[in-house]
Formats: structure tokens, C-alpha cells, sequence
């Protein structure tokens, strides 16, 4: 690379920064009842919806709703020790539980979010999440009331 290039790229590098979220992975929502659930999204929505998966590493059990250029997952506590099981204590009727984006690299992101003062919930290392890739929780505190998920694709 010749000098003025390298002025170029670095100059382009600093101005974009780090660019960090991609696309949009899934949205879940949390549902007191499953079934009703994929229909709905079956029947009234016209969606693609999967059979049930359970997850027991996760505590839920979720329907997968295929759209174009996105997921939605449908899920379910599986018992009372469920992360999601409170949550649809205080959200009877069902609600939208996180928001997952993707990312390269989810290790660099996690030292980037940690420099800005984001909290990474749980021990604030990346688990292997609900698709067997690496994921993190983002503290709804500091997302303007929106559990974040971020996985490595
Ligand atoms: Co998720």
C-alpha cells in the first residue's frame, strides 16, 4: 500500500470506527401459550412456523417463525427455574422478551462494549446460546429498555 493510500485507509478506518452490530438475527417474545402462539403467527399472520423445539440447557422450549429477512422465536419457559419464567409472570399476556443483532466477532465486541461501560450480563463472559453459537446479554439499563442479545455468526 503506498503512502497516501494508507493516509486514506486509516483516516477511513478511524471515521467509520467499529462497526459492530450486522444484521438483525431474531426478535423473541416470550408467550403464555405456545401453540396458540404459532398459530397465530400460522393463521392470522401467515407465517412459517417450526414444530416445537426444548431446549433444557436453556430452560425453554420455542417455536422458530421464518420470515424473509429474519426470525422471530416464539418461547416458553420450560419450568419454574426458566430464565424467562419471571418474566412471564409479570407479562401474563406474552411480550417481546430481546432483540438479537449479529456480529463478527463477539469477543472484540465484548471488550469494546466493556470500554464504553456496557454491562454484559451473567458473568460477562459469551455462553454458547440457543443456536450453539457464541452469545451475550446486554443490561436493558443501558439499551434504552431493551434486552440485547448479540451472537457471532
Ligand atoms: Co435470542
Amino acid at each position: 500500500m503506498k503512502r497516501d493510500q494508507l493516509y486514506w485507509f486509516t483516516w477511513f478506518v478511524f471515521r467509520i470506527g467499529y462497526r459492530m452490530i450486522g444484521r438483525l438475527n431474531h426478535i423473541a417474545i416470550v408467550v403464555p401459550d405456545l401453540v396458540a402462539a404459532a398459530n397465530i403467527y400460522k393463521d392470522s399472520l401467515g407465517a412459517d412456523v417450526s414444530i416445537i423445539h426444548e431446549l433444557p440447557d436453556h430452560g425453554v422450549k420455542l417455536v422458530f417463525v421464518e420470515l424473509p429477512n429474519s426470525k422471530v422465536e416464539l418461547l416458553h419457559p420450560l419450568n419454574e427455574s426458566s430464565p424467562i419464567f419471571s418474566f412471564l409472570e409479570r407479562n401474563p399476556m406474552g411480550g417481546m422478551h430481546h432483540i438479537c443483532y449479529e456480529v463478527d466477532n463477539i469477543y472484540k465486541a465484548a471488550d469494546s462494549l466493556r470500554g464504553k461501560g456496557a454491562k454484559i450480563l451473567g458473568d460477562g463472559e459469551p455462553k454458547i446460546g440457543a443456536h450453539g453459537k457464541p452469545v451475550l446479554f446486554l443490561s436493558p439499563k443501558d439499551f434504552l429498555g431493551t434486552l440485547i442479545e448479540l451472537e457471532q455468526v
